[in-house]
């Protein structure tokens, strides 16, 4: 009789289990990810999700819903980055590189929650007492927040049975373990299996669960993809840990949009709401200073003004540098080979540095437009007005294409004191928007290139 086997391969990325080892996962086709792990076989009903005639299927008119239904974290730009709130027996996942500030945002969310909901902190990473030094630099907390050093599941899920908390923080799952699964904590079976306990009581009790997850290098949550799968709303806690400001990003949210921003500032008290990004991220313009422009891109709903900067000069190597911080590498490359061709620029013997002030990625298309004014502004060495701001996708063919969300981005421009703004001439003519501001439509580099040009020989003259 053949013998059963006892351990089999899980691939780290996606989480599919395999009989043998491979060099690429079949699933995902990931490379070297698969790991050797226990089996585990639960016998009995240990695990069995609790299922009585309450239970039982319903039509849409029988759920009730509530508006009330949600309750604040009392951290505005936290709420907003969920939806509008908490949702009662939401699982949510907050990623993020060590050190980044996960631990210190949720626990402010304790404290703030405590006032008026009973919430238990589990911590698997510190003692009680490094958590009461974090918790004195935040400030005074209410009596309803209990603290828990434990990382036996079996533990935890009895204590948040006893005690029916409204919410519970988890902090980290890869320090949790489960007794029956012998692989060690952090391993892909044992945050699997973590998570899918975590889930069970979230949605039977019910009680909202937050539960912090560290980010491997490649910049996924350590562990299976599947948690992401299993979890209602993924959030991550971006930024430069040597920058002060840390951007809250929705990655998944089921109970609301994705792509919502919320932005924080790290100082001696912990996070602080930054409730006016844009103006945040300018402050500090250099004046008068070419390869300087300002951007309007969108992260989910809001509009965002950043400082796009460019460096060119010549090389004094054979092999000219490019170098972007903060946008895409390929997408600079690519823009100056459109300014190159299209425009004759001759940037072929120049290094180019392109950066974004500030720290923030830019990842949207509509930043294109920015990227080649600032390279173009440095090459010629034109300044643009400081009361100027661009956005608008550059195509191969160095057209301008229209972006969406136009009228968002002259408002929040507007707010900030910009008064001229180049943009798509699709998307000026698409909308009607009523602005003080005079709007440029360019339907190609040429005619956006053509304004910076009048610049100069108006500074001329
Ligand atoms: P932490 O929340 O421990 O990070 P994570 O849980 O994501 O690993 O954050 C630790 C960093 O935050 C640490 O470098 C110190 C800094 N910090 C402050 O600057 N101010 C504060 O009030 C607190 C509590 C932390
Ligand atoms: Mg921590």
């Amino acid at each position: 009789m053949a013998k059963e086997k006892s351990t089999a391969f899980f691939c780290s990325e996606c989480g599919g289990e395999f009989a043998k080892w491979m060099g690429q996962c079949p699933a995902c086709k990931a490379w070297n990810t698969l790991v050797e792990e226990p089996v585990v076989k639960i016998k009995g009903k240990a695990h069995a999700p609790a299922l009585q005639s309450e239970n039982a299927p319903s039509t849409l008119q029988e759920i009730d819903l509530k508006e009330e239904d949600r309750f604040s974290a009392g951290i505005a730009e936290f709420d907003r980055v969920l939806g509008g709130g908490i949702v009662p027996g939401s699982l949510t996942l907050v990623g993020g590189d060590p050190g980044i500030g996960k631990s210190t945002l949720l626990l402010q969310v304790c404290k703030n929650l405590s006032e008026n909901h009973k919430v238990l902190y589990v911590s698997g990473e510190e003692s009680l007492k490094q958590i009461k030094m974090r918790a004195l630099r935040l400030g005074d907390f209410a009596d309803n927040l209990s603290l828990l050093c434990e990382i036996n599941l079996t533990e935890i899920e009895g204590w948040i049975r006893r005690m029916k908390p409204e919410v519970v923080v988890i902090d980290s799952i890869q320090t949790m373990y489960a007794e029956e699964i012998s692989s060690a904590p952090g391993s892909v079976s044992q945050v699997r299996e973590a998570c899918a306990v975590l889930l069970r009581l979230a949605k039977s009790l019910p009680v909202s669960v937050f539960i912090v997850g560290h980010v491997t290098k490649e910049g996924t949550v350590a562990g299976p993809r599947v948690l992401e799968h299993m979890v209602d709303t993924v959030l991550y806690l971006e930024g430069d840990r040597y920058n002060a400001y840390r951007v809250l990003r929705g990655v998944k949210n089921r109970f609301g949009s994705t792509n919502e921003i919320g932005v924080f500032e790290m100082c001696t008290e912990g996070l602080k709401e930054v409730p006016n990004p844009s103006e945040y991220m300018l402050s500090g313009r250099p004046e008068g200073a070419s390869g300087s422009v300002t951007v309007c891109t969108m992260e989910g709903s809001r509009p965002l003004l950043l400082e796009i900067q460019a460096l060119v000069c010549r090389t004094n190597f054979g092999m000219p540098r490019r170098q972007a911080t903060g946008v895409d590498f390929n997408r600079v490359n690519l823009l100056m080979a459109v300014l190159e061709k299209r425009l004759g620029l001759k940037t072929g013997d120049c290094d180019a540095y392109v950066n974004v002030a500030g720290g923030m990625k830019l990842q949207e298309r509509a930043a294109d437009l920015g990227i080649v004014l600032a390279v173009v502004s440095c090459f010629e060495d034109i300044p643009l007005p400081e009361s100027l701001v661009v956005f608008g996708e550059v195509g191969l063919s160095g057209e301008v294409r229209s972006v969406s969300g136009a009228a968002g981005r002259i408002r929040e421009a507007e707010k900030l004191g910009f008064t001229t703004c180049i943009l798509p001439k699709s998307a000026l003519e698409k909308q009607t928007i009523r602005t003080k501001m005079e709007l440029i439509g360019v339907s190609g580099l040429k005619e956006a290139i053509g304004y910076l040009q009048k610049l100069k020989s108006e500074k001329q003259r």
